[in-house]
């Protein structure tokens, strides 16, 4: 009988050879025997404890309807990976299966984008533990029936990671591991098609390097190199570093900014198809060595790229498994602010029925900024003008809209395009933070309404949700990063709060009633079935602009959501209905209040219902 190994090696090792082949390596023969040989090695690396779970762990493990994941800094929320593990109780409490702990692997040292400036893949930041202490804290998780997802950026390392620095020292090896010019031209043709990814703090893809004598690419900040994957040995580098991390317990690698992976000459060098041929190879190489391992893609890209990352035509079922669903995301806060959820409908059944066996992370909010991406000809099917949307958003959600609930900042303002992202945390984008300003109850309410009401969007949408630290307790805007040199130029920290002290706003009603209301969100997602990842979602919009439906279909039943964005009550006709319901709302067990032929769908009304 074919060992295990031999077994997958069979079946995984054609996307390998294909991918190779795809990426027009010179000899992929040899490169194909060195990934082998990585293969195998860190196959014989791995404990017959991960080994045994790479064959018990349920294929469909982050699509099922009781996955609801949660995203937190390990500093911020615990001090240290060992109050990771003391808060494994607080994370059941609140239905959590899949945590994601934000980039803990050893950044630079000073500014590091939050730690996506990678020094080193193998060692943990020592300020939150150790490479072992991560390895206890994943079987400890487990234990708990909680995965764990780390980061692995696979676009950029640090400048003080070792490939950098014996490049500076002129190692011709690691210089090749980068994208090196010596004058502007190879640089400015490229900028030429280049969008900037932080035009504001880091303006230009290229950054000048004293000690190379050169321009390097930098995508992101200049401390952030772009690592050539048109590179084999940068290939082998990474298997080596996923078997690794594998090997540690982890259950999913959050692939930071693949979009950006792979460049070529006058195209934005963004989602080229060479990004899913690496994706193919990393993936076959994990299935092969860890197949529990699962990856989720961040690829914060327009609707008609994002499919590809979970495997559209040649590369179905073998890239990614999950990815953001930046649109939802994006759509929830522009019905929230238009208090219209009309071009939600638009936007979101555009997205093509995704390959069997991926799903959506589905968020409403995370440790980034959110940038308008509203589609112009979506917006002008509604008679809307898409710039003037997107104005009206930036506008609304920093405050600066006559009557606007909403507190945050500017991120990035791009002169160019007129962009405006914008930073700030669920609760101050939401109203609370004016609320609780203006000590008004009946705002204080609104706002946790409406978070409330985005959060079971995202729970009901039938991805796996993700619930981002500090949300379940209504953490305002934190300003406190305006002291800190590091990252006092980065407004993105004003929405990565600390987790409060015990007798510190965590114990306030508001968190409290947030805390129990998504709990209960939890506990009546995890019992139906219909929001299984399997199943298929629908967005409609009613008479009431504020007001939509949401449909699940499928072979586990049927489930209907009725949301209205506004803060009225409205009262829709019982024949707009898709079918007859039984009017109890699956969440609360409260009735759904049915006089004669009306439905009344109160204020930001969060309902779930099947059918009579
Ligand atoms: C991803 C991260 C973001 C970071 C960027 C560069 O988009 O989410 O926080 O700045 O990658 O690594």
């Amino acid at each position: 009988m074919p060992s295990e190994f031999a077994r997958r090696l069979a079946s995984f090792g054609p996307d390998i050879r294909l991918g190779l082949d795809d990426l027009g390596f010179t000899d992929p023969d040899s490169v194909y025997a060195s990934v082998i040989a990585i293969a195998e090695r860190n196959y014989s690396e791995r404990t017959k404890k991960l080994k045994a779970r790479d064959l018990a762990q349920p294929a469909d493990w982050f699509q099922s309807e009781k996955a609801v994941g949660y995203v937190a800094y390990t500093d911020r929320f615990a001090g240290d990976l060992n109050g990771v593990a003391k808060r494994i109780p607080y994370l059941k409490s609140l239905g959590i299966t899949y945590l994601h702990l934000m980039p803990l692997l050893q950044p630079r040292p000073g500014e590091n984008d939050g730690g996506y400036a990678v020094m080193n893949y193998r060692e943990v930041n020592p300020a939150i533990g150790s490479m072992k202490d991560l390895a206890e804290l994943t079987e400890k998780l487990h234990d708990n029936e909680i995965t764990l997802t780390i980061d692995l950026v696979l676009n950029h390392v640090a400048r003080e990671h070792e490939w950098a620095v014996r490049a500076e020292n002129g190692d011709p090896k690691y210089q090749a591991y980068f994208y090196v010019y010596p004058d502007r031209v190879t640089p400015d043709e490229f900028e030429a098609c280049l969008p900037e990814v932080f035009p504001d703090f880091a303006p230009g893809n290229f950054t000048w390097s004293e000690e190379l004598h050169a321009w390097v690419w930098t995508t992101f900040n200049s401390y952030q190199w772009d690592v050539n994957w048109s590179n084999p040995e940068v290939l082998l580098e990474y298997l080596d570093i996923i078997g690794f991390l594998a090997n540690q317990g982890v259950d999913c690698l959050r692939l930071d900014a693949i979009a950006f992976m792979w460049k070529r000459l006058g195209t934005s060098s963004q989602n080229l198809p060479e990004v899913h041929s690496i994706t193919q190879i990393l993936r076959a190489f994990a299935r092969i060595v860890a197949p529990s391992l699962i990856f989720q893609a961040e690829a914060i890209v327009g609707p008609h790229d994002i499919g590809a990352y979970l495997g559209k035509g040649k590369y179905a079922g073998k890239v990614s498994d999950v990815a953001y669903h930046n649109s939802l995301m994006v759509q929830i806060w522009s019905a929230l602010a238009a208090r219209d959820s009309r071009l939600m409908e638009v936007a979101l059944n555009r997205f093509e029925a995704l390959p069997v066996g991926t799903t959506w992370t589905t968020y409403l909010r995370c440790h980034d900024d959110i940038g308008w991406a509203i589609d112009d000809s979506d917006a002008s099917s509604l008679g809307w003008d898409g710039f003037g949307h997107r104005s009206f958003l930036a506008n609304f959600y920093s405050g600066g809209f006559e009557g606007s609930f909403a507190r945050g900042e500017v991120f990035q303002y791009n002169p160019e395009t007129g962009d405006r992202r914008i930073s700030g945390s669920t609760a101050s984008l939401a109203g609370l933070e004016i609320a609780i300003h203006n000590q008004n109850q009946d705002q204080i309410n609104e706002a946790i309404d409406r978070i409330v009401l985005g959060y079971t969007i995202v729970y009901g949408f039938g991805g796996l949700p993700l619930l981002y630290m500090g949300d379940e307790l209504g953490l305002l805007n934190d300003h406190s990063y305006r002291e800190n040199i590091e990252e006092s130029g980065d407004n993105r920290w004003m929405h990565r709060p600390y987790f409060p002290q015990e007798d510190g706003p965590y114990s306030t009603s508001v968190a409290q009633e947030l805390t129990q209301r998504l709990t209960l969100l939890a506990t009546a997602r995890k019992a139906l079935p219909a929001l299984h990842a399997r199943q298929t979602t629908r967005v409609s919009s009613t008479s009431a602009p504020a007001v939509s439906f949401v449909t699940r279909e499928g072979e586990f039943g049927q489930l209907l959501e009725i949301y209205n964005v506004s803060e009225n009550n409205i009262t829709l006709d019982l024949a707009e209905l898709p079918y007859p319901i039984e009017p109890v709302d699956l969440i609360t067990g409260h009735s759904v209040v049915v006089t004669g032929d009306a439905l009344h769908i109160p204020a930001f009304a969060a309902f779930w219902v099947g059918p009579a």
